[in-house]
């Protein structure tokens, strides 16, 4: 089925990734999606849309795009789908919240889209989890340190961190925890648990590296229909070390399938 109607998009954030999502919708180089504002707490200097609240955001957008961070989804999320627009998250970490995913998975009839982001094999790892799962998933991801520093950490472990001469493994645990600990960071580790629908087989190790120039995500699954390894090496964004260059175009990519503008890969 092809839909030929124009679809009305927000985008929620103007940062790292926000502002390439834009202009590329702005640009036209979005088939089938037309711009109609951006929600963001940061100046709009030189954006190519208007600001919007979500009031005015909810009348005039046929779908929102989050690029804005985990408590924005929190704010945000329910009352969008619940007025029946669709919405694309890249703060999927949130999820990780089982109260709050249920209260999203509830709330329609808008729907729920989610974007691999960062990382890739997804697509793999969902399908082999239709058959009796996996039984063993771990994602290793290794950043430069300044981009791992958290509020919760203490000054010793700062101050370790911030010293490490080479790889130093900061974090090893579930899934849910790690996206709640690294919030905007831990994405990917979010990302893995929900393609494999298993919130609790997923580990997840968080490394700091002074060396990582790239940001890479190491993810290895062994379940029924076989052994996965996957690599992702990503250039940070210029913009925020904390995000992959990427990941914009992840969020363009999913949001040409979610239109259905595009044949092709999916
Ligand atoms: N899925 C992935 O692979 C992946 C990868 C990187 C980042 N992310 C998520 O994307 C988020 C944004 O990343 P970024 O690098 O663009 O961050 P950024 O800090 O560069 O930009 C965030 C933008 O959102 C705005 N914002 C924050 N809270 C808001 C709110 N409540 N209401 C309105 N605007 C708000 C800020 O003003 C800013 O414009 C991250 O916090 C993270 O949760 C996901």
């Amino acid at each position: 089925m092809k839909s030929s109607r124009t679809c009305r998009v927000g985008v929620i954030g103007y940062g790292a990734i926000g502002v390439p999502v834009v202009a590329e919708i702005a640009a036209g180089r979005v088939p089938g999606a037309a711009l109609e504002g951006i929600i963001s707490r940061s100046p709009l200097s030189g954006a190519p849309a208007k600001r919007m609240d979500l009031t005015e955001a909810l009348e005039r957008c046929d779908l929102l795009v989050e690029c804005a961070g985990q408590e924005a989804l929190v704010e945000y999320g329910e009352a969008i789908l619940l007025a029946g627009v669709d919405l694309l998250v890249t703060s999927i970490g949130a999820l990780a919240d089982g109260e709050f995913s249920k209260q999203l998975a509830a709330a329609g009839p808008g729907r729920l889209f989610l974007t691999a982001g960062a990382v890739g094999g997804l697509d793999l790892l969902s399908s082999g989890a239709r058959v009796e799962g996996y039984d063993r998933v771990t994602i290793t991801t290794t950043k430069l340190p300044e981009s791992l520093i958290q509020p919760w950490m203490n000054e010793a472990l700062i101050e370790e961190i911030h010293s490490a001469r080479g790889p130093l493994d900061i974090y090893e645990g579930p899934a849910a925890e790690a996206a709640q600990l690294f919030p905007k960071s831990m994405n990917a580790g979010a990302a893995v648990a929900i393609a494999v629908n298993d919130w609790d087989v997923v580990t997840v190790r968080v490394r700091a590296d002074p060396a990582a120039k790239l940001t890479s995500h190491v993810i290895e699954a062994s379940g029924t229909l076989g052994e996965y390894r996957f690599e992702i090496r990503n250039k940070p964004s210029e913009d925020n070390p904390r995000t992959s260059g990427v990941v914009p175009f992840a969020v363009l990519r999913s949001l040409e399938s979610v239109i259905g503008a595009q044949g092709g890969l999916i």
